[in-house]
C-alpha cells in the first residue's frame, strides 16, 4: 500500500455488514470467508476503504454494537485468522480498512460488566457509571427514545443504578476511571497490530457524564480522544480516526480542529439532501452548509446518504422533522426513534435520476462519500424487521436461492424479496450485464470521483443562481506542481427541465466546460454571465478547460488505472 498520510481525503468509503455481505461457510450468517470471497467485487466497484461493523463477540441486543470481548471475532462471523486472511486480501488489492471502535458502552455480558455488578467493592465496580439515584444528570437526551424511558437502570443485585445512553443491556463505561481509559487505548493497539487502517469511533459525544451538563462533548471527552490520537498516531501514524458524533457543525469542529480526528461524518447535511430533492429547492442545503465552518487542511468531512442505522432527523428543527416524516416515512412502521428505517432506494421511489443526482452532489461536496452495501443497486429495505435490521438484509448478489448470499437452508434475516426490490430483480449479477445500470453508472462516477482530486481536496464556494430548484458550486484545486483544476457542479434538484444562469465567471473566462460525468463539451464561457439547460435530476461536473486543455487531459496519466 501506498504510504500517503493524507489518503482519505481522495478515497470513497464503502460502509459493509460482514453479517450482511457474503457467507462462505454455509451458516445463514455472512462471514469473512465470504467477504474474502468478494474483494473482487469490491475492486470493480472502485472502493478505497472499507468500514466494517462491529463483528467482535456480542450478544447481538444492538446487533454488534453490544460488545462482550474485544478482542476477538464472533464465532459466527469466523476466527481471527480469517478476519487477518480478510485485511491482506483486501490490502493486496488496494483496499483499505478501518473498524467500529465501540468504547462508550459494553454489552451487559462483557465480562468486565459482570464483575463490576456483582457487588459494592468489586475491583471492576468503578469500571462501569454507578449511582444510588437515578436523578444525577437529568438534563441528558435520551436516544433510543421508542425502547428507553431513562439514561438509568436499576440492577437487583446491588441495588443501585447504572448509566447507559443506549440500550440498558448496554451499560457505559466509566472514562473518568483511568485503567478504563488505558484498557480501551490497548485494545486499539490490538487491531493496530493486525494491520488495520483505522477506526470509526462510534457515539463520541457521551465518553464523559457531569451534573449540570447534558453530558455531551464535555471537555474531558475532547481531551481522551486527544490523548487517544496523540498516542496512536505515535505508534501507528497512518492510522486514521473517524468520528460518529451526530452533532450540529458548531460542536463538531472542535473535533476535528483540536488535534482529535482525522475526520467526521456530517451529520446534518445528509437529510437536507433529501429534502433538497424532494422540495425542488436548494435552501436548506445552502443553509446548513454555510453554518459549517472551513475545517483544518489535514481533515475532511465523511458525506453520506444514508447507514446502517435509521436516517437520522436529530440535527434538525421539530418543523423539519414533522416535514421529512410526513413526506418519507408516512407508514408509522417507517419511523423509529428519531429517524426513518428505510434504504436509500425506497426513499427516492426507485428513482434512478433522484439516486444518481443525491450521488453526483455528495461526490461533489467537500468531504470523502460513503457508500452503505447494497445501495449501489439500490437494494430496498423490509420495515417490519425488527429494530433496524430491515436496512441490514443479506446483499443481493444473484437470483438464485438466498440471492447468493448463503447455501443455508435460512438467513439471518430474509432476504428482500418483493415486487419491485427482491432479488429476481435487483442484484448484482443482473446490474453487472447492463452498462445503464444503477450500479454502472455508479462505478463510473466513483472511477471519475477518484481521478479528480480537486473534488476531494479542493477549495469550496456556493454559487447562488436565481433559479432555486439548481444547486451549484465551484470546487478549485491547485496541486503541488501548480496545476490549476476548477470544477463547476451543477444539479438541478427537481423533476422538469430547467434553465439556469450562472453569473460572475470573471475566474472562468475563456474557458470550456467539459461534463465530467457524459463527456460533453459545452459552449466556451465568454462572459460573465452563462446559461445552462438542464434535464430533470440532472447534475453536470463541469471541468473548465483552457484552450488546448481538452487534448492534453485526454492523454494525461489515469490515475485510477494507476491505484
Ligand atoms: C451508533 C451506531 O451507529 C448505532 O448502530 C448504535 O446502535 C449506537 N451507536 C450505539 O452503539
Amino acid at each position: 500500500m501506498q504510504t500517503n498520510p493524507l489518503w482519505f481525503k481522495d478515497a470513497i468509503f464503502y460502509e459493509l455488514n460482514v453479517r450482511a455481505f457474503a457467507d462462505g461457510n454455509g451458516d445463514g450468517h455472512g462471514d469473512f470467508i465470504g467477504l474474502t470471497q468478494r474483494v473482487d467485487y469490491l475492486v470493480d466497484l472502485g472502493v478505497d476503504c472499507v468500514w466494517l461493523l462491529p463483528f467482535y463477540p456480542s450478544p447481538l441486543r444492538d446487533d454488534g454494537y453490544d460488545v462482550s470481548d474485544y478482542r476477538n471475532i464472533a464465532p459466527l462471523f469466523g476466527t481471527l485468522d480469517d478476519f487477518k486472511t480478510a485485511v491482506e486480501a483486501l490490502h493486496q488489492r488496494g483496499i483499505r480498512v478501518i473498524i467500529d471502535l465501540v468504547i462508550n458502552h459494553t454489552s451487559e455480558q462483557h465480562p468486565w460488566f459482570i464483575e463490576s455488578r456483582s457487588s459494592l467493592d468489586n475491583p471492576k465496580r468503578n469500571w462501569y457509571v454507578w449511582s444510588d439515584t437515578d436523578q444525577k444528570y437529568q438534563e441528558t437526551r435520551i436516544i433510543f427514545l421508542d425502547t428507553e424511558g431513562s439514561n438509568w437502570t436499576f440492577d437487583p443485585i446491588t441495588r443501585e443504578y447504572y448509566w447507559h445512553r443506549f440500550y440498558r443491556e448496554q451499560p457505559d463505561l466509566n472514562f473518568d476511571n483511568p485503567e478504563v481509559q488505558e484498557e480501551l487505548l490497548d485494545v486499539m493497539r490490538f487491531w493496530l497490530r493486525l494491520g488495520i487502517d483505522g477506526f470509526r469511533v462510534d457515539a463520541v459525544p457521551y465518553l464523559f457524564e457531569r451534573e449540570g451538563t447534558n453530558c455531551e462533548n464535555l471537555s474531558e471527552t475532547h481531551e481522551y480522544i486527544r490523548r487517544m490520537r496523540a498516542t496512536i498516531k505515535a505508534e501507528y501514524p497512518e492510522c486514521i480516526l473517524l468520528a460518529e458524533a451526530n452533532q450540529w457543525p458548531q460542536e463538531l469542529i472542535p473535533y476535528l480542529e483540536d488535534d482529535e480526528f482525522d475526520m467526521a461524518f456530517h451529520f446534518p447535511l445528509m437529510p437536507r439532501l433529501f429534502m433538497g430533492v424532494r422540495k425542488e429547492d436548494r435552501a436548506d442545503i445552502v443553509h446548513i452548509l454555510e453554518q459549517t465552518p472551513a475545517i483544518p487542511e489535514r481533515t475532511q468531512w465523511c458525506v453520506f446518504l444514508r447507514n446502517h442505522d435509521e436516517l437520522t432527523l436529530e440535527m434538525v428543527t421539530e418543523e423539519q422533522r414533522q416535514w421529512m416524516w410526513q413526506e418519507y416515512a408516512p407508514e408509522t412502521r417507517m419511523r423509529l426513534n428519531l429517524g426513518i428505517r428505510r434504504r436509500l432506494a425506497p426513499l427516492l421511489e426507485n428513482h434512478k435520476g433522484k439516486i444518481l443526482l443525491l450521488h453526483a452532489i455528495m461526490f461533489g461536496l467537500p468531504g470523502s462519500p460513503i457508500l452503505y452495501y447494497g445501495d449501489e443497486i439500490g437494494m430496498g429495505d423490509n420495515i417490519w424487521l425488527r429494530d433496524r435490521n430491515g436496512v441490514r438484509t443479506p446483499m443481493q448478489w444473484d437470483s438464485s436461492a438466498h440471492a447468493g448470499f448463503s447455501t443455508a437452508e435460512s438467513t439471518y434475516e430474509p432476504v428482500i424479496d418483493d415486487p419491485v426490490y427482491g432479488y429476481h430483480r435487483v442484484n448484482v449479477e443482473t446490474q453487472a450485464s447492463d452498462p445503464d445500470s444503477l450500479l454502472n453508472m455508479l462505478r463510473h462516477y466513483i472511477r471519475v470521483r477518484r481521478n479528480q482530486p480537486a473534488l476531494g481536496r479542493g477549495s469550496f464556494k456556493m454559487i447562488h443562481p436565481e433559479n432555486q430548484s439548481v444547486f451549484a458550486f465551484e470546487r478549485y484545486y491547485e496541486d503541488p506542481s501548480g496545476h490549476q483544476t476548477r470544477v463547476l457542479v451543477v444539479a438541478n434538484l427537481s423533476g422538469s427541465q430547467q434553465q439556469v444562469v450562472l453569473t460572475d465567471l470573471e475566474n472562468c473566462l475563456g474557458t470550456t466546460p467539459y461534463d465530467l460525468l457524459t463527456d460533453a463539451v459545452f459552449e466556451p464561457i465568454q462572459t460573465t454571465i452563462y446559461t445552462i439547460d438542464l434535464e430533470p435530476y440532472r447534475c453536470l461536473w463541469l471541468q473548465l478547460h483552457v484552450e488546448g486543455d481538452l487534448m492534453k487531459e485526454a492523454t494525461s496519466e489515469n490515475l485510477y488505472e494507476n491505484r
